[in-house]
């Protein structure tokens, strides 16, 4: 049997298999050294998932799914504070998650609720600005409540901005836009004619930021289930399937790095992009 590279420079299965090991045992460290900082991506967004697997592949309760997967957004934020990548958005609550059994819902509700508390201090120290997107109303009271506390006392901090999307669904979003454009050309206060792209991202939740470069999705789906459905016409779509309470720093620069061997065409030729 061949074991190794042909002169097409292809490895045989057997290679590929040892150097694909090789490359699992890579530290963060090791990553991150081999990331160009010149071209982090200013935008990472994050659709966690798998963590009912998690817990049932463990013999746990699916709260202890979420409840480890509060690790994994830790994980993530350093990872993403640590390359300089200014906005990182994660997908924690769906409008679609209220269908969801009540027990797990309340469960939900109140862990993020003792996560921020628990968590305030650090992110307001460590210059995290606390952000969210969603239907908040529809939020319980402290649930609210702790989320505005935590987004006032981080209002200053401009190192990273940490958006929670809840009770969030892009499709929600879009309606609320079209709702308030449609509002304002009744008033009078907007024309018709001046509504373009750029109108139109100012009445999303996510007026200000930029779009998202990057969006990574866990546990093995490839999908975007109604997630910044507007935002991501350009993205790069990582998926991996590490169930999210497993999701450690090296896959988010393993994300970046995969970001960046891409060529981003926006619609262009590869000779009108600009070289890297
Ligand atoms: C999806 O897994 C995950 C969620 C619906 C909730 C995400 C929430 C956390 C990670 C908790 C903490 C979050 C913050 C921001 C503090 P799933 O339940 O759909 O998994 P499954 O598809 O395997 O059932």
């Amino acid at each position: 049997m061949r074991n190794t590279i042909g002169c097409d420079g292809n490895a045989d299965p057997p290679l590929l298999a040892i150097f694909a090991a090789l490359d699992e045992r890579t530290t963060s460290e090791e990553l991150l050294a081999r990331i160009d900082r010149k071209r982090v991506p200013r935008h990472v967004a994050i659709i966690m998932d798998g963590n009912g697997r998690w817990a049932e592949q463990h013999g746990e309760h699916r709260m202890m799914g979420h409840a480890n997967g509060v690790t994994s957004v830790r994980e993530a934020l350093t990872a993403a504070t640590e390359l300089g990548v200014r906005y990182l958005t994660l997908y924690a609550f769906s409008t679609e998650n209220w269908n969801r059994p009540k027990e797990e819902v309340d469960a939900l509700m109140d862990l993020l609720v003792r996560t921020m508390v628990k968590e305030l201090e650090e992110l307001r120290t460590n210059g995290v600005r606390l952000n969210a997107i969603g239907d908040l109303d529809s939020l319980p009271e402290s649930c609210r409540g702790t989320l505005q506390q935590g987004m006032d006392s981080t209002a200053g901090n401009d190192r990273i901005t940490l958006t929670l999307a809840l009770s969030y669904s892009s499709r929600w979003e879009i309606l609320r836009m079209v709702s308030d454009l449609v509002g304002k050309v009744a008033q009078g206060s907007i024309n018709a004619s001046e509504i373009n792209e750029r109108t139109v991202g100012e009445h999303l939740c996510t007026a200000g930021m930029p779009d998202p470069e990057l969006l990574i999705r866990t546990s093995g789906e490839q999908r975007v289930s109604n997630f910044l459905l507007w935002q991501i016409a350009y993205a790069e779509l990582w998926f991996t399937p590490v169930l999210w309470p497993d999701f450690r720093k090296e896959h988010f620069f393993r994300a970046v790095l995969d970001y960046q061997n891409r060529e981003r065409r926006f619609g262009l030729v590869s000779e009108q992009v600009a070289p890297k």
